[in-house]
């Protein structure tokens, strides 16, 4: 007999509206990501057949937004219920198939959960998670030989069910033919006026097909989000994790609870990271690494024994080994810094390339330049490449030194070893191994009076 196929259903139609905010829920940003997102990416491990996600007539911008998945967005014009989100899922389910059910707004299942519930052979199995305080879920209710026997919400729970900790996550996994059959059946005729998933239980019991419980030990990966409280609650503890995988390979992440990743970062060995600071995308640190405390890493791969500084930006740039980057640095996209390095405070550089051991130290703004070795950059100084229409190229060669406050003007070369004398504006190239001087000659007016 060939196995049943699955196919992943996520809920996402609901409207969120305890958010209070004008972010659809599934797409409010967990470790930078959207909810929906993270649920996909764990699902997609599962290799299903197909991945259904149920949005409300406002979904588009769900579907925008992750546009880029492989998913069958379906719509669900009314929102009915639980019951009546799967229903419209189930035109395009195989028949043959089984049904992973998941919610939209919690984000953290993990695979290995899954796998232990598609592992699971009843025609209906649910997850459930034993909680101190229920309130306001759905209870299990278990019979004969543990088979759950129905699941009651919260609302339209008795006193002696109320005491039950064992409680529905909301997912489960059924046989696709068995749910076309079920889900008909489901009925308004309760306290919320809605056609409940959760009712299919005490259909199935009805019609003897065994229902099962998986049990979870771990709240944090069923934890639905319904606030930006619990929002704000579920990022901490994903940070935290986060961090515990790092330390635990040898990171020395300062303070665990200042810590945010939002993507990937991988480390070498004798990595530390001083507390605040944010990184995101894909960030890469190598061995002996030093991070200062405020700093926003983004997309960046910065080699062995760098040093950034405190309150340092860095995007879509790459800082080679030994470099000594901030305070209060800022690298934009395209910054590529060589070996021993030095960009000091107050310095903005932009798709650029600084060579070995040249130096930026304070107050300067680097735009569009290719600098080569050992290049000294006195404070104030401006590459000015932009005339008001296009970008152009300040070329400064090997072992330049450019005095304090200068303004090249681009597209312009300045030859090797060659001397920029402090207050210059240059705008023609400068030979090699030259003074170059481009400023008004110092003149004093004798006996000169200031107006009473
Ligand atoms: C649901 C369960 C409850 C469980 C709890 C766990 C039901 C009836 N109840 O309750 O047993 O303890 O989750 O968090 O299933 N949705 C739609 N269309 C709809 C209604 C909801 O797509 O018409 C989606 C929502 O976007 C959400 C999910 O279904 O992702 C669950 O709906 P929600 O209203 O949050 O159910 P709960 O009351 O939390
Ligand atoms: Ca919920």
């Amino acid at each position: 007999m060939t196995e049943a196929s699955l196919e992943v259903c996520i809920l996402a139609a609901g409207m969120g509206t305890r958010m209070r905010s004008p972010v659809p829920k599934v797409l409010q940003l967990l470790a930078g990501k959207p909810l929906l997102a993270h649920l996909i990416e764990t699902v997609e491990k599962l290799q299903p057949a197909r991945i259904h996600i149920i949005v409300g007539p406002e979904g588009s911008a769900a579907r925008e937004r992750l546009a880029n998945t492989d998913v069958n967005w379906v719509t669900q014009h009314e929102r009915r219920g639980t019951g009546h989100a799967v229903q419209q899922a189930i035109p395009h389910v195989d028949s043959q198939s089984r049904l992973l059910i998941l919610v939209g707004d919690a984000p953290l299942i993990s695979l290995g959960t899954l796998q232990a519930l598609v592992a699971e052979r009843a025609p209906l199995t649910l997850l459930s998670v034993q909680m101190d305080d229920p309130g306001g879920y759905g209870r299990i209710v278990r019979g004969e030989s543990d088979l759950v026997k129905a699941i009651v919400e919260h609302v339209d729970a008795t006193e002696d069910q109320l005491r039950i900790n064992e409680i529905n996550t909301g997912v489960m996994i059924a046989e696709a033919a068995r749910l076309a059959e079920w889900l008909p059946q489901l009925s308004a005729d309760n306290v919320q006026k809605e056609l409940l998933l959760t009712d299919i239980v005490g259909i199935a019991n009805r019609e003897n097909a065994a229902v099962r419980a998986v049990v979870t030990d771990d709240a944090v990966e069923v934890t639905g989000v319904n606030s930006l409280n619990q929002l704000a609650e579920l990022e901490r503890e994903l940070q935290h994790r986060y961090a515990s995988a790092l330390l635990a390979q040898g990171v020395h992440i300062i303070d665990p609870s200042r810590f945010s990743l939002r993507g990937e970062l991988s480390c070498g060995s004798g990595v530390r990271i001083d507390v605040n600071s944010i990184f995101e995308g894909e960030v890469a640190l190598g061995d002996g690494v030093q991070v200062g405390s405020n700093c926003y890493i983004r997309d960046a791969v910065i080699e062995a024994n760098s040093i950034i500084r405190p309150n340092s930006v860095l995007e879509e740039c790459h800082v080679g080994v030994e470099n000594q980057v901030g305070p209060f640095a800022r690298l934009r996209p395209g910054t590529v810094l060589g070996s021993s390095v030095t960009i000091g405070n107050f310095v903005e550089v932009k798709n650029s390339t600084v060579g070995t051991g040249s130096k930026a130290s304070h107050l300067t703004y680097l735009g569009d330049a290719v600098l080569g070795s050992n290049v000294n950059v006195g404070a104030g100084t401006i590459t000015c490449n932009y005339d008001g229409v296009d970008k152009h190229e300040t070329r400064i060669e090997d072992n330049v030194f450019v005095g304090s406050n200068a303004a090249i003007v681009a597209p312009v070369t300045i030859g090797e070893g060659s001397t920029i004398a402090a207050g210059s504006t240059i705008t023609k190239d400068v030979a090699r191994g030259v003074l170059a001087l481009g400023r008004s000659r110092q003149t004093s007016i004798d006996n000169w009076k200031r107006q009473e």
